[in-house]
C-alpha cells in the first residue's frame, strides 16, 4: 500500500478562533474535539474529501506546541502519513539513520499506533506516521 496523507496539523493559539475559520467560514465539518493531556494539547479534527485537517493548541506552557508557537508562531505543525506496518516503517527509518521521537509506537485514544520523526530527518517538517487500520 502506498502511504497516504492522513492529516495535516496546524498549531493555533485559540482553538475556537481557528474553528471559526476552518469550520464556520471554510465549511469543514468537525468530527472530533478532545484534550490529549499526555501530549499537552487540545485537538480538533476536520475531515476533507481525502485526509483531514487537525487543529492543535497547547494546554500548558511546557507543551511542545507551546514552544513551537513561541518560536515560530501559528502555522503548519506536522504532516501525518498513514502506513500499513508501523514497525516496518520505523525499522526502515532507523536503518536510514532517521531520528524517531519515541523508541516504540505510541497509541492514541482510538488505539491507533503512531510515531513522530524529527524535522532534522525529514527536510524540515515534523512527520507523523499512523498505522492504517482495516
Ligand atoms: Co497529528
Amino acid at each position: 500500500m502506498n502511504p497516504s496523507i492522513h492529516h495535516v496539523a496546524i498549531a493555533v493559539r485559540d482553538l475556537d478562533a481557528a474553528l471559526a475559520f476552518y469550520r464556520d467560514t471554510l465549511g469543514l465539518k468537525m468530527t472530533e474535539r478532545c484534550e490529549v493531556p499526555e501530549e499537552g494539547v487540545e485537538i480538533a479534527f476536520l475531515p476533507t474529501g481525502k485526509g483531514e485537517v487537525e487543529l492543535l493548541r497547547p494546554l500548558n506552557e511546557e507543551s511542545g506546541v507551546a514552544r513551537f508557537l513561541k518560536k515560530r508562531g501559528e502555522g503548519l505543525h506536522h504532516v501525518c502519513l498513514a502506513v500499513e506496518d508501523i514497525e516496518a516503517a520505523m525499522e526502515n527509518l532507523r536503518a536510514a539513520g532517521a531520528r524517531l521521537l519515541s523508541e516504540e509506537p505510541r497509541v492514541n485514544v482510538h488505539g491507533t499506533r503512531y510515531v513522530f520523526v524529527h524535522p532534522t530527518s525529514t527536510h524540515g517538517v515534523l512527520l507523523e506516521l499512523y498505522e492504517a487500520v482495516g
